[in-house]
């Protein structure tokens, strides 16, 4: 059985990278997508790369705009008439030490990664509560499962998705509506280079991690299997991932290792 066909998939962070990957992937599998992130052009070009039956909608939205979001959600459900999945993966990065990080670059990173997020979930809600169906999708991170050096803001706005979601799983699982939190290690993206650095500049340069890591269609195929499998939490990635298990397991050990090692 196809588990997207012809599913109304509504993917934040679709221009580039991750959301685009899963774009493809999606598309290839049939499923209707509705694809956000700020640059609309960008946001063409994917929904020409997407190969499908499905029908491709763009619905341009910054989620530091969280008084758009209403109407975008309306102009989501008016496509197909619900969303059966939503993928929250627009999200910025920082490369910066957090006593050099302005408060601005803080909150910044929270309004993108945390509130807006959140924000677009809460009014997307109601429509899936009464269908009493639907899946909530939200692309966190390793670093939301521990901290790390030159990424604390972007690590807390990450591990703050894990307590929301987390707990909104507690009130909407009754109602048949799955919660899974997907935790990427390193992936072949513009995440570095998207980064923002202490006064808000982006980085502009790839770290080598990024570089080495998994592809964007390895990481596409292994979220589709998770989704599939409507996984609670899944980490996804190379030997990096071990951090998480290291983190609960052998916290000292772990500490000692992410102290040492270089971190761009
Ligand atoms: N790649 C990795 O190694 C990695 C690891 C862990 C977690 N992640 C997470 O994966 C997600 C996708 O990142 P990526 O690796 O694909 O990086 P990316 O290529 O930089 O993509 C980020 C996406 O987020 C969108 N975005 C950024 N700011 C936005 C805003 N204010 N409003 C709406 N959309 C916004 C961007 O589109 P516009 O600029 O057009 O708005 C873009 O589509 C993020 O949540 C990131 O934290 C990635």
């Amino acid at each position: 059985m196809n588990t997207f066909k012809n599913k109304w998939i509504w993917i934040t962070g679709a221009s580039s990278g991750l959301g685009k990957a899963m774009a493809i992937a999606l598309a290839e599998e049939g499923a209707h997508l509705i694809l956000s992130a700020r640059s609309e052009e960008k946001l063409h070009q994917v929904a020409e790369s997407c190969q499908g039956s499905g029908k491709k909608h763009i619905l341009p939205l910054d989620l530091t705009q969280s008084d758009s979001f209403q109407e975008k959600v309306n102009k989501a459900l008016s496509y197909g008439g619900y969303v059966d999945i939503i993928i929250n993966n627009g999200g910025i990065s920082q490369r910066a030490l957090a006593v050099e990080t302005q408060p601005s670059v803080s909150r910044e990173l929270f309004e993108v990664n945390f509130f807006g997020t959140i924000e677009l979930t809460r009014l997307l809600l109601p429509s899936m509560l009464e269908r009493k169906s639907g899946h909530i999708v939200t692309i966190s991170s390793i670093v939301g499962k521990f901290g790390s050096p030159k990424r604390s803001s972007y690590s807390a706005s990450k591990h703050a998705l894990h307590g929301y979601f987390d707990s909104l799983r507690f009130e909407v699982e009754p109602d048949g509506i799955d919660v899974t939190l997907l935790c990427p290690g390193f992936i072949q993206t513009d995440i570095s280079k998207n980064a923002l650095t202490a006064d808000g500049q982006p980085q502009n340069t790839m770290d080598e991690k990024t570089a080495q890591g998994l592809t964007t269609d390895q990481f596409a195929s292994r979220v589709l299997k998770a989704i599939r499998n409507k996984k609670k939490e899944a980490n996804i990635g190379k030997y990096e991932i071990m951090g998480v298990y290291m983190k609960r397991f052998l916290p000292g050990l772990f500490r000692k290792i992410l102290a040492k090692s270089e971190v761009t």
